[in-house]
């Protein structure tokens, strides 16, 4: 156990390691339109605020003398073991940050033996993500159309290459309001880094008029929002596929019974990392009455703000089976590859495991029982 901090000061070039730092490297590395994008959030920031806040006001009251020699941080999702509750959060348009962009992450998951969940508006199409990691275990987050039949079409690619769940993400009918790319004038479409699924998926391509990239650009504008996205078309969805459905932006309890009533198996506590709605509450204050609404009938997984093994912690205490990472990895992603990316998810992985130690549990599922108290003063 006493080596897991001294791998990174032996390293030859340190990597930065907390979320600061990352960001910061990240920062000197990217240009300006691509940061600010991955970077920001909608409107005033006040979302990605909360969802710091909010693992900030919970503090751990440990236990000790227990034997926590040996830690099993291992969950189980959908039938299969993982080695860690940390997944890979759904995340769009990775050529903006890699030449590689999702190859180099789906190789990272596949090492790690963590499930990758692809964006719909990935760099890389299924296809390619499947032929690179053919072993790893892939998740499709799917963003629903005005044309239904393109995502009947994209749900379907992605179990026939292998996919084994869809995350059907029902907190993006519309784009937020992302005042960071107006100020840099960036548009991630315009430069081509969401086409990999479009281009690819020959329902989307027959509604366009020619094949020249301002089709594909203004066809992607009319299908990609989806203000209509209902309980029907989600039923809907379960008749036409196989796979396991996760639905990933759920905030409210009385919405997480409602996707239990309506056969979902799977809720994503999100709040999308704070890039939708501005002034939303932080994930993680969301997360305790959705564990009580859904009583263990289908996995939690919470999403947004998780930057420490230590946030894991708290998510898992409180209820979640697994949490979900974003900007992270991203800014790996930037700084060094799928050799970065590893690099983010292992140092989270590490200070995480000897977290649960510390705390004085020997499992993940153990934590549950971990005392948590929170602070609610906000001065
Ligand atoms: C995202 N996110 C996202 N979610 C999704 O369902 N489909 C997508 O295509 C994207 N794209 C995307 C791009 C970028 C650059 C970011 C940063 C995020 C949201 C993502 O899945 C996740 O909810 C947040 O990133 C989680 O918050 P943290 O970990 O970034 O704080």
């Amino acid at each position: 156990q006493g080596d897991l901090l001294l791998k990174n000061i032996n390293a030859q070039a340190p990597f930065p390691i907390s979320f600061a730092d990352l960001e910061q490297a990240a920062a000197e590395k990217l240009a300006a339109g691509p940061f600010g994008y991955i970077r920001s959030g909608a409107g005033g920031e006040q979302t990605l605020r909360n969802n710091r806040a909010a693992f900030e006001r919970y503090s751990i009251v440990p236990r000790f003398l227990n034997d926590v020699s040996t830690i099993d941080t291992s969950i189980e999702l959908f039938g299969k073991t993982y080695p860690t509750p940390l997944l890979f959060a759904p995340v769009g348009m990775n050529g903006m940050a890699h030449d590689k962009g999702e190859l180099a992450v789906v190789e990272a998951a596949h090492h790690l033996r963590i499930p990758y969940i692809q964006s719909t508006v990935s760099t890389y199409s299924l296809e390619e993500v499947a032929h690179a990691a053919p072993d790893a275990t892939k998740w499709f987050q799917l963003y629903w159309s005005t044309n239904e039949d393109i995502a009947y079409s994209m749900a379907a690619r992605a179990e026939a290459a292998g996919f084994e769940a869809i995350v059907l993400t029902v907190d993006t009918v519309m784009l937020g309001w992302r005042e960071e790319d107006v100020r840099n004038q960036f548009s991630p479409l315009k430069l081509g880094y969401a086409k990999g699924n479009y281009i690819n998926d020959p329902v989307f391509m027959a509604t366009l008029p020619d094949h020249s990239f301002e089709s594909y650009v203004q066809g992607v504008l009319q299908n990609i929002f989806h203000p209509t996205l209902s309980w029907e078309n989600i039923r809907e969805l379960k008749r036409r596929t196989n796979l396991p459905i996760l639905l990933k932006g759920i905030l409210h309890p009385e919405d997480a019974k409602l996707a239990i009533a309506n056969g979902i198996d799977g809720i994503i506590v999100s709040n999308h990392g704070g890039r939708q709605l501005d002034g939303v509450v932080g994930s993680l204050d969301a997360l305790p009455a959705i564990v009580e609404a859904v009583n263990g009938q289908v996995p939690i997984i919470l999403d947004s703000g998780v930057y420490r093994g230590m946030d894991a912690l708290k998510a898992l205490a409180l209820g979640a089976d697994a949490v979900t990472i974003g900007r992270p990895f991203v800014y790996g992603l930037a700084l060094a590859g799928q050799e970065g990316v590893e690099k983010v998810m292992t140092n989270l992985y590490d200070e995480l495991k000897v977290s649960i130690a510390l705390a004085g549990a020997t499992s993940v599922k153990a934590l549950r029982n971990i005392t948590l108290v929170k602070n609610d003063r906000t001065d």
